[in-house]
């Protein structure tokens, strides 16, 4: 019996079960699978390529395997898609979207910046296919400054979706730009007052934030960074804990990298939910991106025009990296 047909048959039951199948099906179909930091502990473990989102995208468009298995939300996969459009991209769950990128709906967007018609658009990757089109750069947060510095001072700029990002990067790089008031609900759950009373019960632990945070939460930080800017960063630190405003799926990584220090989850506003986890990341389950491989479905379909528009700020955003 090969393994397709075992696969077929039996109902697989646990992790290990299901890792091993993933595998094997990784390699019967010729697909990778790409993760994102905030995916469960079982999935970032089973991907060939785990990290934030510009090395991922960096990653995606590399792949020369036929499949790519993109465990993040939709506006990463859409990305794979647009930039390495000959290969078949599944996501594991099609509603893995993204709040801050629904907080930018296209029209709305293309209105906004028809109101500044001198100022070239920014925009950050977390955002529809529709929005990258409409926008001269995309960047992430890992890029955004350097990308920022590359337009010169007296260019009027609109950045969006992000405006706590956009805060932060008016401030970094001594500039006026033209917010969007997109925002995301995972890094504004996270509660100023329960940061400050918790960096008081651990007085030697460093307060580390993504700048998708509010900007009263990146005013007391340490230090502030894209995911994988905050795992660089707990790497070369001296301090042996650290309190961390960003996805709590971070943590699996950082406290592998670094098994002696201590990662403590930023509270959040709302103790009875699990704020810090981003309920979009979390659809995708280690079962889900079985059957998805097993099915070859949901896959990613885009309408050949959109790519084509949406690929311009995207390779721009390569040569600048
Ligand atoms: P990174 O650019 O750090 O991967 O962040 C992506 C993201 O979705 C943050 O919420
Ligand atoms: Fe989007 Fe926020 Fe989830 Fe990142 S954490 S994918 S920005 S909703």
């Amino acid at each position: 019996m090969n393994i397709k047909s075992i696969i077929l048959t039996k109902e697989v039951k646990n992790k290990t079960e299901l890792t091993s199948a993933i595998k094997k099906l990784k390699k019967e179909k010729n697909a990778v699978i790409l993760a994102h930091y905030y995916q469960d502990d079982a999935i970032q473990e089973v991907a060939d390529y785990l990290g934030d989102s510009l090395y991922l995208a960096q990653q995606a468009a590399k792949v020369e395997n036929d499949i790519i298995v993109f465990a993040g939300v939709h506006f990463m996969a859409e990305t794979a898609k647009i930039i390495n459009p000959s290969k078949k991209v599944l996501l594991p769950d099609l509603k893995a979207g993204c709040s801050l990128a629904d907080s930018c709906p296209p029209d709305d967007f293309a209105a906004f910046k028809a109101n500044h018609p001198d100022a070239l658009v920014v925009s950050y990757i977390n955002c529809s296919a529709e929005v990258k089109m409409l926008s001269d750069l995309v960047c992430t947060s890992s890029n955004a400054k350097k990308i920022i510095e590359s337009i010169p001072k007296d260019q009027k700029i609109i950045f969006a979706p992000d405006k706590n990002l956009g805060a932060y990067l008016n401030k970094e790089t001594d500039r006026n730009m033209i917010l969007w008031q997109g925002s995301c609900i995972v890094h504004e759950a996270f509660s100023f007052e329960k940061i400050i009373s918790l960096i008081k019960s651990y007085p030697k632990a460093k307060f580390i934030a993504h700048p998708e945070s509010e900007s009263p939460v990146l005013d007391i930080a340490h230090y502030i960074g894209s995911t994988s800017g905050l795992l660089a960063f707990v790497q070369k630190d001296k301090a042996k804990e650290y309190i961390v405003a960003t996805e709590a799926g971070i943590l699996y990584e950082m406290q592998k990298r670094c098994p002696k220090k201590t990662f403590i989850p930023a509270p959040v506003e709302d103790d009875t939910c699990a704020c810090s986890e981003c309920a979009f990341m979390k659809l995708n389950t280690l079962e889900k991106l079985y059957r998805c491989l097993l099915n070859e479905s949901p896959e990613v379909k885009m309408d050949k025009k959109l790519m084509d528009g949406a690929r311009i700020p995207i390779q721009r955003m390569f040569e600048l990296s």
